[in-house]
């Protein structure tokens, strides 16, 4: 029924309307398949919730478009045009930026410099410390972040949550075509998930840009994005407008899934 349901929404392909596509990618890890033969767009604009249980290959995707790992095989096709993405720099350089699971900031760096760490090469030497912290607060006043005592503090005094309302915000204000968000909503309080949220369907609004969104709570995935995309077990097995599903057709098939290998480990262990 997932199959089914993924095959009635396969769509052609469509350079002029998709920003994104990736065609057929798999992904090994040793004897591990993260990934099998996953066919996936993202349009011009568009926000694409990916979801999935744990272990589903999410993460592994995201990094695979990020330019952080290769896929084992498979093409992906920016703007029209298959590249090979080489790695975490080039892929920004293509107008792509993410933000991981496992986040990426510096402790030992203040908020601030944070901000701008490895972000508009030219630029950045020239802006001194004054203009860097000035920039940062705006931005996250801007967002809407207002638990942060000051931009001047470390990194590794911040919580989890502020640790990725900072990810975030660096990544939003980063420029890029195309924004990637790994869980971003994870470490949230309710508010905080709300900012990012809100912030979210802001970007969308104003057209831009892109963005591809994994999180687990399918009611906020519902609300934000335009279409979603089931993972299971390394494949795609659903492709819907956010208004054609609901967060309980999501839950059912992932529970049936569940349900499904529950069932064949009690028959393999009986025979
Ligand atoms: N570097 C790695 N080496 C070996 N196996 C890996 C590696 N990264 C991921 N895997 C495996 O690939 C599969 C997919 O992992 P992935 O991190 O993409 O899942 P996910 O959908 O992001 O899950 P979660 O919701 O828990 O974050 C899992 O079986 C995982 O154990
Ligand atoms: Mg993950």
């Amino acid at each position: 029924m997932a199959e089914q349901a993924y095959q009635d929404a396969a769509v052609p392909a469509d350079g002029d309307r998709d920003i994104l596509r990736v065609e057929h990618i798999s992904k090994r890890y040793g004897a591990v398949t993260a990934l099998v033969d996953v066919t996936m767009h993202l349009e011009r604009g568009e926000v694409l919730g990916l979801i999935g249980d744990n272990g589903a290959g999410k993460s592994t995707l995201l990094k695979i478009l990020c330019g952080f790992q290769p896929p084992t095989s498979g093409r992906i096709i920016l703007e029209g045009q298959e590249v090979t993405i080489k790695s975490v720099d080039h892929a920004r350089s293509l107008g792509i930026d993410a933000v991981y699971q496992d986040l990426a900031l510096v402790n030992q760096l203040t908020v601030y410099h944070n901000m701008f760490l490895n972000r508009e090469p030219v630029r950045w030497p020239l802006l001194n410390n004054r203009a860097m912290r000035k920039l940062a607060k705006e931005h996250l006043d801007d967002m809407g972040i207002k638990t942060l005592k000051s931009v001047d503090v470390e990194v590794a005094s911040l919580s989890g949550g502020q640790r990725q309302a900072i990810a975030v915000a660096r990544s939003v204000y980063s420029d890029a075509k195309i924004l990637l968000l790994d869980e971003p909503l994870a470490a949230m309080g309710v508010k905080e998930g709300a900012i990012i949220l809100d912030l979210v369907t802001r970007l969308k609004t104003q057209g831009n840009v892109s963005i591809i969104i994994i999180a687990h709570n399918y009611g906020q995935v519902l609300e934000v994005c335009d279409r979603v995309n089931l993972l299971q077990g390394g494949r795609i097995t659903l492709d819907k407008r956010s208004a054609e599903t609901s967060a309980q057709e999501l839950t059912d098939l992932v529970v049936a899934e569940y349900r499904k290998a529950l069932e064949e480990r009690h028959r393999a262990a009986a025979s």
